[in-house]
């Protein structure tokens, strides 16, 4: 049954823990899938060398591998019905590359913003790597390895499936149709802004609420919230639109009807802040909840999330043998050595029977 699915293909860089600026931009999106489609979750560590190839860094992933498999578990991906595997466990992807590199320009991968966006995050100035210039191909690889259909992933991320069904779509021109040409899928919230309300909720910036945040410090994050800052009595009439308390209320407040009032109290200036973040750390607790329970279940079986990435990461290497030797045929590549093995093996056949 599963044969006759549409394939998904996503993933993330092994950074740390998750935020809700992940699930609103892609993991929710990720959950809702998994029946529909045949669903393959990677965690990308191969990708995080780009900007960190030091050893001290790698032997750091270990720790935010177990982090991010928590979180991919406790917001619901279901190890029955998907795959998570490790990237770097999958030799086919690193040759899958190579053969993507060489179709696609330079000049087309240096003027991706987001190129220059980590360059510059990663205090690289000019410098460049090669392998960071190839992120995007990297990235085609992986989505393009197990033939993906659909690729459920955050704004910032767009350019980079573009860029993979240029080089899908080049392959099969060039060599035969191997690839189904793939499609993001871009979450709902595209971009969810972080608790300074100044920017997108990001790690770095430490405007983040996590997903394995406890409660205490979910309601200590939502007091320190940025609201509208003209507002400095309660008395006085606020801005609804654009502000981040009550973007997070629309969000994440199941309770339609608590919001609408609350909106319509702080726009005649009815409501003090307090009331409107107390009931926002309630709204998020409650949805943190469940995500919190099924947390500490993963998390308290010993050896279990190991072996759900070990399941995984053998299933996907099978496809991607399937897939390596269709490009392999197609291109002509293995053509060579395969001639080369079939007359050494009959040769020593003979011999053997001399
Ligand atoms: N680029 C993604 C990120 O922002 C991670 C990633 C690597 C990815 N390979 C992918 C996402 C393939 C979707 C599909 O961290």
């Amino acid at each position: 049954m599963s044969e006759t699915k549409k394939r998904i293909l996503t993933g993330d860089r092994p950074t740390g823990k998750l935020h809700l600026g992940h699930y609103v931009g892609s993991l929710v999106n990720r959950v809702r899938l998994q029946d529909e489609y045949e669903c393959f979750f990677l965690i990308a560590d191969l990708h995080t060398l780009t900007t960190r190839p030091e050893k001290e860094h790698i032997l750091e992933l270990g720790q935010n591998i177990r982090e991010m498999m928590l979180d991919y578990l406790a917001v619901g991906i279901d190890p029955e019905k998907s795959v998570i595997y490790l990237q770097s466990a999958v030799p086919e992807v690193y040759e899958l590359n190579l053969f993507l590199e060489m179709l696609v320009t330079v000049p087309r991968l240096s003027r991706l913003p987001s190129i220059k966006d980590m360059a510059r995050a990663a205090h690289l100035g000019d410098a460049v790597p090669f392998g960071l210039l190839g992120y995007p191909v990297l990235q085609a690889a992986d989505i393009l390895l197990p033939r993906a259909h659909l690729v459920p992933v955050g704004k910032d991320n767009e350019a980079h499936v573009e860029v993979t069904r240029e080089i899908a779509r080049r392959f099969n021109s060039m060599y035969g149709e191997v690839f189904p040409i793939p499609e993001a899928l871009i979450g709902e919230v595209p971009v969810l802004v972080g608790i300074d309300g100044q920017a997108k909720m990001s790690k770095s910036l430490g405007n983040a609420i996590y997903l394995s945040d406890d409660p205490k410090a979910v309601r200590r994050k939502v007091f320190q919230m940025y609201t509208d800052p003209n507002r400095i009595r309660a008395d006085i009439p606020g801005r609804v639109e654009g502000n981040p308390v009550f973007i997070y209320h629309d969000v994440f407040n199941s309770d339609k009807g608590e919001v609408e009032d609350l909106k319509e109290r702080y726009r005649k200036g009815r409501v003090g802040d307090v009331e409107v973040k107390e009931k926002l750390a309630r709204a998020l607790n409650a949805f943190l909840d469940p995500i919190r329970e099924r947390r500490a279940y993963f998390a308290g079986q010993k050896g279990l999330v190991e072996e759900i990435l070990y399941e995984g990461t053998l299933r996907t290497r099978e496809e991607a043998r399937l897939t390596m030797n269709e490009v392999k045929k197609a291109m002509g590549v293995a053509s060579v050595w395969n001639r080369i093995r079939r007359k050494t093996e009959e040769r020593r056949k003979k011999q053997g029977v001399q």
